[in-house]
């Protein structure tokens, strides 16, 4: 199982390396393997031995004249191993279309970068017709991780429901193969993680807002059981 953290726009270099202290202790001997997508800044200030540290956007070209953006060689240099690519953030308040975002996730694998590609529906749209559009050209890929969000979960403190998650990831599950983690997202907190995470087909949880606070976020992860 895996739990990934996405900090967003949170906590300055000084901060995380006070939340990489506290956290550390309290989560020794968790079952499932923990992730923290935190800003670029802090991306060398939480480097540790027991979770994995990424960023949460990068660019789809290696080098070049792109002000403002950040390449695959930079964050493996400053110690990101995986980085979140087209979080519904990027796509509707940075206008990512799908064509640049799987150009982000091909960039990712081919630098070795552990693409967590985010894909998921707006309230009243289609969720399987979306989520094929979003996977498009990844089937057959594997060495990514998909977390399923569906838009209207986010930061709203209103999950998905257990059906339609199950639904989700079962779609996904057959785009993708057997190879490709997949989690959810969306409005995770302590009251849920252990029903969500108990699910077929749910491989671990992408959580935002529950994962700023170290003690709050520590106990969630030990409700995430290993996969019999
Ligand atoms: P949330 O965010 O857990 O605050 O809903 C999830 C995400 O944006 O990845």
């Amino acid at each position: 199982m895996y739990i990934v953290g996405n900090w967003k726009m949170h906590k300055t270099a000084k901060e995380a390396a006070l939340y990489i202290e506290a956290i550390l202790p309290q989560i020794k001997g968790a079952a499932a393997q923990v992730y923290l997508a935190v800003p670029f800044t802090a991306i060398a200030a939480t480097q540790n031995s027991s979770i994995k540290i990424g960023a949460q956007n990068m660019s789809d070209a290696l080098q070049g004249a792109f002000t403002g953006e950040i390449s695959a060689l930079m964050l493996k240099e400053a110690g990101a191993s995986f980085c979140l690519i087209g979080h519904s953030e990027r796509r509707h308040l940075f206008g990512e279309g799908d064509e640049l975002i799987l150009r982000k996730v091909k960039t990712a694998l081919t630098q070795g970068i552990l693409p967590i590609l985010c894909i998921g529906e707006k309230e009243g749209e289609e969720m399987e017709e979306v989520l094929e559009k979003q996977l498009k050209g990844l089937s057959g890929t594997d060495g990514l991780m998909v977390a399923y969000e569906p838009v209207w979960a986010i930061g709203t403190g209103k999950s998905a429901e257990i059906d339609h998650i199950q639904k989700a990831h079962r779609f996904c599950r057959k785009f993708l193969g057997k190879k490709v983690p997949i989690l959810y997202g969306g409005s995770v907190s302590l009251e849920n993680v252990a029903e969500i995470g108990a699910m077929e087909d749910v491989d671990g949880v992408l959580v935002g807002g529950a994962s700023l606070n170290p003690d709050s976020f520590a106990k969630m992860i030990h409700q995430l059981r290993k996969r019999k």
